[in-house]
């Protein structure tokens, strides 16, 4: 992928509104003397200007037998409608937000076919899936972007079994609403239930996304000023938080009977926000984090991040009406809502009792798996989190993506990353195309917490390819909080 490719594409951004000057400095930093110099590399590399990221290209893919199941996402213009009266046009997969569950056996070959009918360039990124490189949908990582009109197939084996989404990798699109579940079926899974129920939480923005500046002028500035200190972080504007696509005042109603078990699959597919997630009425044993089954742990709360996904089992025995909520974290928005409804009951649905009982913590989760590391490293890379100076720019060790160095590995290495968090925010950071450990769990996100928080994270280097490694606040990644994990 040529540098005049990634130009072009940048402008092509600029072009389309995706990107404002903010955003531009945020990618290229170091252009308008605000953002961070460029580190001097330990080869030719120079400060300033002439530092040029690398570029990529992922190893061929290997051939994959007839699929087994095949699918067309079309990305296109829709209206919807998430309180159910306001109408407004936005960017969905199949006019749906959020976008169709799709769902496969465990070891199935999937083909998706993305058809673009957007007004921009757009990719598909498979959410937690280890799959083949080619496949990943990173633009100018794994790919080029895909042109309006144009078809683009991705096919891979969907494993291991595991609840997971997609969504557009390309600029805020997934603000705008391209995501969607992907729920991979196990064959014997470890826990017992009676149904399912998939639930993707997710911020609402009745408007197109814009990268988010430190104060001043832009969306969010308003609220900006906090992030010149040690306090919160800038948010977009956002009108809701819904729950299958859905505000609270129009929330989704669950019927259930008493006694039956129903499995949860909670995905956190925001751009910039963390929920509490709680069940009035109910406990809920957690039996799957990212995807990755572990020993069941039964809690009254969890917190989770962008991009991580929770299953949880919930024995239905207090018959009711109940709401499930997921509360932000930080922000003012009401809690996205379900209601979960006894045959029988009616009633008004009755709130949780927020911060009583058991909270979930990631020292309670024990995968049920093996380990795909255990001991001391071959490689370790110690990694900063911060914010740079006084721009909206976010940085991993003091660089700003894509003007940053890609962190080299080995096939067949144990690589750790440890991260300390030198800024007040969270940081929900994922690795693609690996799970890794951390603490006695597998996951592929992980929140690092604000103030000199500490998070190691330890992987076998077993995909090779090209891999983003970055925060999934959407408005981190934009603003340069992403690196390459590079095989060589
Ligand atoms: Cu949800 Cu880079 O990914
Ligand atoms: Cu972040």
């Amino acid at each position: 992928m040529s540098k005049e490719s990634r130009r072009q594409f940048l402008a092509g951004l600029a072009g389309t509104g995706l990107m404002s000057l903010a955003g531009c400095a945020g990618l290229l930093p170091g252009r308008d003397g605000r953002g961070p110099s460029p580190p001097i590399g330990e080869g030719d590399q120079e400060p300033g200007d002439s530092f040029e990221p690398p570029t990529y290209t992922p190893p061929e893919p290997e051939p994959l037998p007839a699929p087994d199941v095949t699918r067309t996402l079309q990305a296109t213009e829709a209206t919807i409608s998430p309180s159910g009266s306001d109408t407004r046009r936005t960017w969905t997969y199949d006019g749906q937000y959020i976008g169709p569950e799709l769902r496969v056996s465990e070891g199935d070959v999937l083909e998706v076919t993305l058809q673009n009918d957007l007004p921009a360039v757009t990719t598909t990124h498979w959410h937690g899936i280890p799959l083949q490189n080619a496949m990943d949908g990173v633009p100018y990582v794994t790919q080029d972007p895909v042109d309006q009109g144009t078809p683009f197939t991705y096919t891979f084996r969907a494993e291991p079994a595991g609840t997971y989404f997609y969504h557009s990798h390309v600029g805020l699109q997934l603000d705008r609403g391209l995501l969607g579940p992907l729920v991979v079926e196990e064959a014997d899974p470890h826990v017992d239930y009676d149904r399912e129920f998939t639930v993707v939480f997710d911020d609402y923005l009745d408007q197109p996304p814009e990268p988010l500046s430190n104060g001043g002028s832009g969306m969010g500035g308003g609220m900006g000023g906090g992030m010149g200190g040690m306090m919160g972080d800038v948010r977009p504007p956002y009108t809701g938080l819904t729950a299958n696509g859905r505000l609270p005042t129009n929330a989704p109603t669950l019927d259930v009977e008493e006694g039956e078990r129903i499995r949860f699959r909670f995905v956190n597919a925001a751009s910039a926000t963390e929920f509490r997630t709680r069940l009035a009425g109910h406990r809920m044993a957690i039996s799957h984090v990212d995807g990755r089954p572990v020993d069941p742990v039964t809690v009254d709360e969890f917190v989770f991040g962008p991009g991580e996904r929770y299953d949880a089992v919930v024995k239905m025995t207090n018959a009711g009406a109940w709401q499930l909520l997921a509360d932000p974290v930080d922000g003012e928005e009401s809690p996205a809502r379900v209601d979960v409804q006894y045959e029988g009951q009616d009633g008004p649905p009755r709130l949780p009792d927020w911060g009583s009982g058991q909270h979930l913590r990631y020292g309670s989760l024990h995968a049920r798996e093996e380990m795909p590391v255990s001991g001391s490293p071959d490689r370790v890379y110690d990694l900063t989190l911060s914010r740079a100076g006084n721009s909206y720019t976010w940085l991993i060790d003091g660089q700003a993506y894509p003007n940053a160095e890609p962190l080299d590995v080995k096939e067949g290495e144990h690589v750790r990353f440890r991260m300390i968090n030198h800024s007040p925010v969270t940081h929900p950071m994922h690795l693609h195309g690996h799970f890794f450990r951390v603490g006695d769990a597998l996951m592929d996100t992980v929140r690092v917490p604000g103030h000199m928080g500490q998070v190691s994270i330890d992987f076998r280097a077993d995909n090779p390819g090209n891999w983003l490694f970055h925060c999934h606040n959407l408005y981190h990644l934009e603003s340069g909080m992403a690196r390459v994990v590079r095989y060589v």
